[in-house]
């Protein structure tokens, strides 16, 4: 009995799942708006801080409001003993990205409120995970090289402390790019870690399951983990003088390459100029301009023969290398920031639910009989 295929949206390519007021894309302009203001311009006028609290609050905080907001998650930098302990015992050679999947999700049994998923102990469970989870990266960074971990400074900012953490005090110059990269990766709509954040919440399931099930999604080489992916193909690459006949052959091979494409993009990311003038700055304030200069020409001839443009990943990779991150963190970076907009989506998906629930069209077998075991 053949039923009609249904319309199957493979991919959910073009589907609207819901309303939300915390982000735009407009793919016609390549544009991008936090709570109606584009993302270029809370760069320059922006604290990764203040666009913290635009997602989660829908406006911008008064000095005042920021203050309070601040002095909240510096609070909550510390983990906690037994924490660090479980993280001691992770395998040393563990990727950071299931370190930090792991850490949030214990993060989630230790906390005070892991029973309440109430709004306000939600907004508060979330500024405990903005603020810790730059110190679980750091720690499990730091075990698996056998160093012990660095305490937080609750007098510095987001991003002055993240890197202090990691044993590192940056230029000024270093920390304004760091924070950029931030408040890029702050928020993008129904990405596919948000989503999967959004579905873990309409079954009434907790804020910890839900950023533990991004991470888990962020992962992937076609979503955060592209911007590892794309520090590793410059390595490979191996400098400007390489890169078209690198590029071609990848072309042969009809193979991706990361850093480039996107979903809802196709002629260009409103955050790829603004970050690759903050990464030129970082090429210009280390004195290396390979990366830099091979990422430009891989990018004019994936124009040129391609017509695909970069994604945000392209220059945020050689930015945090320039930076001087270890690639494996290039993603857990991403996270620290990302948990912004993916609490924001949880808060949101919350305070008007339905169970996300898709339908299969079903295409093996035919209903048949069981046979018994020695009939097989
Ligand atoms: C992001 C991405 C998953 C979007 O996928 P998508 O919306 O399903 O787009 P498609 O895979 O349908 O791409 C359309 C066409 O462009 C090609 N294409 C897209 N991105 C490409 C890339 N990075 N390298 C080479 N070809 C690419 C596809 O092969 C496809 O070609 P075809 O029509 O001949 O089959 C995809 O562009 C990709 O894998 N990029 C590399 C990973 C990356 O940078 N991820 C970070 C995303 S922010």
């Amino acid at each position: 009995m053949s039923e009609a295929t249904p319309d199957i949206k493979k991919g959910l390519v073009g589907v609207y799942a819901d309303v939300s007021t915390i982000s735009k894309v407009m793919p016609e302009t390549n544009s991008l708006t936090y709570r109606g203001y584009a993302v270029q311009d809370l760069c320059e006028e922006c604290t990764f801080e203040e666009v913290a609290y635009l997602l989660w609050n829908a406006e911008l905080p008064t000095r005042a409001q920021l203050a309070a907001f601040n002095a909240e998650v510096a609070a909550e930098r510390a983990i906690s003993p037994a924490l660090l302990r479980v993280i001691k015992d992770f395998p040393h050679d563990a990727h950071p990205m299931d370190a930090i999947r792991t850490a949030v999700s214990f993060m989630g049994m230790e906390d005070p409120e892991s029973a309440d998923n109430s709004e306000p102990a939600t907004r508060r469970k979330a500024a405990r995970l903005l603020a810790k989870i730059p110190s679980a990266i750091a720690a499990a960074h730091r075990a698996g090289k056998g160093l012990e971990p660095i305490q937080p400074d609750p007098k510095h900012t987001f991003g002055e402390n993240f890197n202090l953490v990691f044993g590192k005090v940056p230029a000024p110059e270093v920390l304004k790019a760091f924070d950029v990269s931030l408040i890029l990766y702050a928020e993008h709509t129904f990405n596919a870690s948000t989503y999967t954040a959004r579905l873990v919440t309409s079954t009434m399931a907790d804020i910890h399951g839900a950023i533990t099930a991004g991470i888990a999604a962020l992962k992937g080489p076609l979503h955060g983990g592209a911007n590892e992916a794309v520090m590793h193909m410059l390595k490979e690459v191996g400098g400007p003088d390489h890169a078209e006949e690198w590029l071609s052959t990848r072309f042969d091979h009809k193979a991706l390459v990361m850093g480039f494409g996107h979903r809802v993009y196709k002629t260009g990311d409103s955050r790829v100029p603004t970050m690759t003038k903050y990464a030129e700055k970082m090429a210009e304030v280390v004195g290396d301009k390979t990366w830099m200069n091979t990422s430009r020409v891989l990018a004019a001839k994936m124009l040129k023969e391609k017509n695909i443009h970069p994604n945000l990943d392209f220059p945020a990779g050689p930015a945090y290398y320039l930076m001087g991150f270890d690639i494996p963190l290039f993603t857990p970076i991403f996270v620290a920031s990302r948990v912004t907009g993916w609490a924001a989506h949880v808060i949101e998906q919350a305070a008007d639910n339905r169970l996300i629930r898709p339908l299969s069209h079903y295409t093996g077998p035919e209903q048949r009989p069981v046979p018994p075991l020695d009939r097989r």
